[in-house]
């Protein structure tokens, strides 16, 4: 299987990308935030603690986000492999990662890296704020919260994968097309 990994910034990109990968390359879309806006939406016990840190611009523990994942990794296993939207988002989820595909000697195939600068998120995201309506898009300080988190938490994987040889780079910054175009001359 192979297992790739978008990486970037909140409003990147990552969600709109992965929509053209996932059918060109036969991939299943795994996105964390996503899995974890659904549990919100169901009222499950997860939701219900991952909805007061999500809307506040913090992370959701390591250890609630791996199990979702494991949970994926066993029960679909169907396409040529899995496409992760942002996660792993700290050093202890990479490692987590790790630990968990080594079991059936498996690895992280590319981290294809969308990367934008920091004025472009929030312009990104406050027009999606009228298209979406999620929550944690509706006020500038929490768009502040997670770019700072993103900063501070998420950002030294790029060293990790760096050292591993995984790493690789766009830039964000262009057209839609013109990253699709990047990202599959990479893949
Ligand atoms: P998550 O849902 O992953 O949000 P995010 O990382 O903040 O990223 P976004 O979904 O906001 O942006 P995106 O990169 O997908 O951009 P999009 O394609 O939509 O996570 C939400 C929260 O859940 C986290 O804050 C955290 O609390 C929790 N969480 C999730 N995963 C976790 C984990 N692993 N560990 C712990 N907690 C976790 O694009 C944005 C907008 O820009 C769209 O309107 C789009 O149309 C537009 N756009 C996209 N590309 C372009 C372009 N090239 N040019 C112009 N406009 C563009
Ligand atoms: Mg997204």
């Amino acid at each position: 299987m192979k297992y790739y990994i978008l990486f970037g910034p909140p409003g990147a990109g990552k969600g709109t990308q992965a929509k053209f990968m996932v059918e060109q390359f036969n991939l299943r879309h795994v996105s964390t935030g996503d899995l974890l806006r659904r549990e919100i939406a169901n009222k499950t016990p997860l939701g219900i603690e991952a909805q007061k840190l999500i809307e506040n611009g913090l992370l959701v523990p390591d250890e609630v986000v791996v199990g979702m994942i494991e949970n994926l990794f066993t029960s679909e296993r169907t396409s040529a492999g899995f496409l992760l939207d942002g996660f792993p988002r700290t050093i202890r989820q990479a490692q987590m990662l790790d630990e968990l595909l080594k079991k059936n000697n498996e690895e992280v195939t590319k981290v294809v890296s969308l990367m934008i600068e920091d004025e472009l998120i929030f312009e990104r995201i406050t027009h999606r704020a009228q298209i979406e309506g999620r929550s944690d898009d509706a006020d500038p300080a929490v768009i502040q919260n997670r770019i700072e988190t993103y900063h501070q938490k998420t950002e030294p994987l790029i060293e990790y994968y760096k050292e591993r040889g995984k790493y690789e780079e766009i830039d964000g910054n262009q057209t839609i097309e013109a990253v699709a175009e990047s990202i599959a001359t990479i893949m």
